[in-house]
């Protein structure tokens, strides 16, 4: 039997250690520090989590050495970025994600525009400032809008669009000047805006091959109709319909071969999961930023859709045998809806009562959606059932021959659960299936 570890705490870590133990050769499942609804989940069973932080290395090193961890799977990337991938091989212990030098390609935007630059491969044009007058010198001259991009990671914030030069000069002297993404934002990376539709793109590579997954659609926004802020995800759907097999062979020739290949050119191969984030524009698709990891909630539609096993596609990309992988999808469609405690992404009350209490029975009786947990807690006064403790709560996810189909499963199954000021899009798919339309119409 392996004993695996799996790092993080989302939804998207939920989705992988379901995947996970359906490979019967899965034993224990240690969550670090995972969630309370994972580690009640019978789908998931045993699964123990441990009170480590996810950017503890050492700690993490020497729990994996005593537990006898065989693999390792590690998706969030402030563990990516700062090496645990790398401390882990070193003591000998098996990971799945990419090194600390690979994991720059998320962890500093200017490593990956110069990369993409060096080699040739379609982005948003971009300046690179160190100086805050150099900065503000050159939004003054730039037709807006404009991107201003904090260098290094920065809990998914370090991101402003701006529509005017006030906003521009604001942002690059929040970030240089004042220190609000701390190291992250002293370097800046100004970029031209592009128009279109955006598309995450997955994918599987050992360094050398790679198998790409159904093309996902994330709903950043917090309301229906792309409106209000942007959160951590609302939502996500797979395949994207615009996403044709043309456009792919395109993506690969002009994107991911050569992204793969300047990586191993930097001395640096990317092996895990990689994360293209594409922006559809008319003049072809361009990258707007990769991440080393699966996306959130885009994992949980991806990989709904998947039917061979992850732990040995895990496996052949970290031993660098991913050409004699089976790694196929399902020719249906996926959709995550999630749902987020009011308030999200601003304040929000934590604690509240999930309803039904024995949630785990609604996913037993329904075999057509899966639930994945987030921000949720055992109630602190022991009782059963589970509360709410963070901005996304869960996630339910279907998958179907249709995506109408499957959107209509995952609201469904959303209808029975509760809590109060629980808060989703009532849109999530809606957009893929008017573009879908639109492209038959075209064709
Ligand atoms: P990120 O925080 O890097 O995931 O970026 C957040 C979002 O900002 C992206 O998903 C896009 O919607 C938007 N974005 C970033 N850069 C650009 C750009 N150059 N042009 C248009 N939209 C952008
Ligand atoms: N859903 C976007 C991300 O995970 O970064």
């Amino acid at each position: 039997m392996l004993t695996v570890l799996v790092v993080g705490s989302g939804g998207r870590e939920h989705a992988v250690a379901r995947k996970l133990r359906l490979n019967p050769s899965v034993g224990m499942i240690y969550a670090l520090p995972g969630n309370a609804g994972m580690a009640l989940d019978p789908a998931c069973a045993p699964v123990e989590r441990v009170g480590i932080p996810a950017t503890d290395l050492d700690s993490i090193v020497e729990f994996a050495r005593t537990r006898l961890v065989d693999f390792a799977v590690v998706t969030p990337d402030d563990p990516l970025c700062l090496g645990l991938v790398d401390t882990l091989e070193s003591a000998g212990v098996a990971a799945f994600g990419p090194t600390k030098a690979a994991a720059r390609i998320e962890g500093s935007k200017s490593f990956a525009k110069e990369l993409m630059r060096r080699a040739g491969i379609p982005t948003a044009g971009y300046r690179v400032f160190d100086e805050v007058e150099d900065a503000l010198a050159f939004v003054r001259q730039s037709p807006m809008p404009v991107w201003i991009k904090a260098d290094g990671l920065a809990l998914g914030k370090g991101v402003v669009g701006a529509r005017t030069v006030g906003e521009a000069e604001e942002a690059a002297r929040a970030a240089m000047l004042d220190g609000k993404f701390g190291s992250a934002g002293l370097r800046v990376v100004i970029e031209e805006d592009l128009r279109g539709v955006e598309a995450s793109l997955l994918l599987f590579t050992d360094g050398e091959r790679y198998r790409i997954m159904p093309a996902a659609m994330d709903h950043k926004r917090a309301f229906d109709g792309d409106r209000g802020p942007n959160t951590g995800g609302m939502g996500a759907i797979a395949p994207h319909p615009l996403v044709t097999p043309d456009l792919l062979s395109r993506i690969e020739r002009e994107i991911i071969i050569p992204t793969l290949a300047a990586m191993r050119e930097e001395g640096c191969p990317f092996k895990g999961c990689l994360f293209i984030g594409l922006m559809l524009t008319g003049d072809g698709p361009k990258v707007i930023e990769y991440n080393c990891r699966f996306g959130d909630p885009e994992a949980q539609a991806a990989l709904a859709l998947l039917e061979s096993d992850l732990l040995d596609i895990m496996l052949s990309v970290r031993n660098g045998t991913l050409d004699s992988a089976d790694v196929r999808f399902s020719g249906g469609a996926a959709c995550c809806v999630v749902a987020a405690s009011g308030g999200y992404p601003g304040a929000y009350r934590k604690g509240l009562p999930i309803q039904p209490k024995d949630i785990f029975l609604l996913t037993t009786q329904r075999r057509d959606v899966t639930i994945d947990y987030a921000g949720v807690s055992r109630p602190a006064d022991g009782s059963a059932g589970l509360v709410t403790s963070g901005g996304r709560v869960l996630g339910v996810t279907a998958a179907a021959p249709t995506l109408a189909e499957a959107s209509r499963r995952a609201y469904g199954a959303l209808g029975e659960i509760s809590f109060e000021g629980m808060r989703f899009r009532a849109d999530i798919g809606a957009k893929a299936l008017q573009l879908a339309g639109e492209e038959v119409m075209d064709g």
